[in-house]
């Protein structure tokens, strides 16, 4: 996952109020207090309305981008060119799965639940990564997203896992974790491919090809456009700005290519001996809001299945509550007859 689309400027989501009512004044005090020694804010502390608003969308649309995340390489489980990829990338979209569901309790933590953030999701009114929004159209695309598309989540995520919000940060941990088995096993995938025939690094090269412009815009807009950076600094969500984490993914992104022997497409793409970076072209951020926004090659297909997938587990769903009616029934019956 995939927390790029967290951090829009204002004319992108809906308004997030900041003012602090009078009484509310010594709470303020405790909470700034906290933030200014490093400390956690944890559920039952108290917190001003814009700072919870706020992690209740960025843990929302975080959780959301994991379970779509789920459907581009999912497509391809039953078409892994052998046992131990179908085993790899099967363990793979499981975590992913998992992933969506901590950090949904993480927001249920906030006080909403988890029936809203999905009715958001599928009607359409919450986002997530747009990454996702691009299709999978050969093997080579399930490594490229490892290697680049977890790659870049885990560049993003470190520093969430220091989020002063305690249960946010701390399903970070875990996810960190598996996102760096994620990134290994989309490298190895290349790698074989690379050093197998002509065919099968033409088809690594033309998924980089695809992949890298979108994947770099996985860090949200510049930090220019990005007008509530300051704010998620200041509350401790943010740690490191979006232009920031985008430069260190490239300079450790060049590096990873020369040993898989892959071309990043971008012709701008070189070495600043000055600012001790590469330097790398501009990038198409009307691309970005129109796939953000709804318009992307899959944007439609993902919800649809999403919306489909959610119908038909319906069953599972009353089946696991008439489980828990019974059961509270027979308990209470017990407690009768002890009584
Ligand atoms: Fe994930
Ligand atoms: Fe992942």
């Amino acid at each position: 996952m995939y927390t790029q689309s967290l951090d829009l400027p204002r004319s992108h989501q809906e308004p997030v109020p900041t003012t602090v009512d009078g009484p509310d004044a010594a709470h303020q005090a405790a909470f700034d207090a906290k933030l200014a020694a490093d400390g956690k804010i944890e559920p039952q502390d108290w917190m001003p309305a814009a700072y919870r608003k706020t992690l209740v969308r960025q843990i929302s649309q975080h959780a959301h981008s994991e379970i779509i995340g789920m459907q581009p390489e999912g497509n391809w489980i039953s078409r892994a060119p052998s046992l131990k990829r179908k085993a790899i990338l099967l363990a793979k979209v499981q975590d992913e799965g998992g992933h969506g569901l901590y950090l949904y309790a993480a927001a249920e933590t906030l006080g909403v639940s988890r029936d809203e953030l999905v009715d958001a999701l599928h009607k359409g009114k919450a986002k997530y990564s747009s990454i996702f929004n691009y299709p999978t159209l050969t093997w080579a695309d399930v490594g490229v997203i490892g290697w680049l598309v977890d790659g870049a989540a885990i560049m993003n995520q470190i520093p969430l896992c220091r989020c002063s919000y305690g249960p946010y940060a701390r399903a970070m941990i875990r996810i960190c974790k598996e996102e760096s088995f994620h990134q290994r096993q989309g490298f190895d995938a290349l790698l074989a491919m690379m050093r197998g025939t002509d065919a099968q690094r033409e088809m690594v090269q033309d998924a980089v090809n695809r992949w890298w412009f979108p994947v770099l815009m996985m860090f949200g807009p510049p930090d220019a456009a990005s007008t509530n950076s300051a704010q998620t600094m200041a509350w401790g969500i943010k740690r490191i700005s979006n232009d920031d984490l985008r430069q260190k993914f490239v300079d450790a992104t060049v590096e990873q290519a020369k040993v898989l022997g892959v071309t990043l497409p971008d012709p701008g793409l070189r070495w600043n001996e000055e600012r001790g970076h590469y330097d790398y072209s501009p990038l198409d951020w009307d691309e970005f809001w129109r796939v953000i926004n709804g318009d992307g090659p899959c944007n439609r297909e993902r919800l649809a299945t999403r919306v489909k997938a959610h119908d038909d587990g319906a069953w599972v769903r009353e089946a696991a509550l008439a489980h828990a009616a019974k059961r509270a029934a027979r308990e209470a019956g017990a407690e009768r007859a002890a009584a």
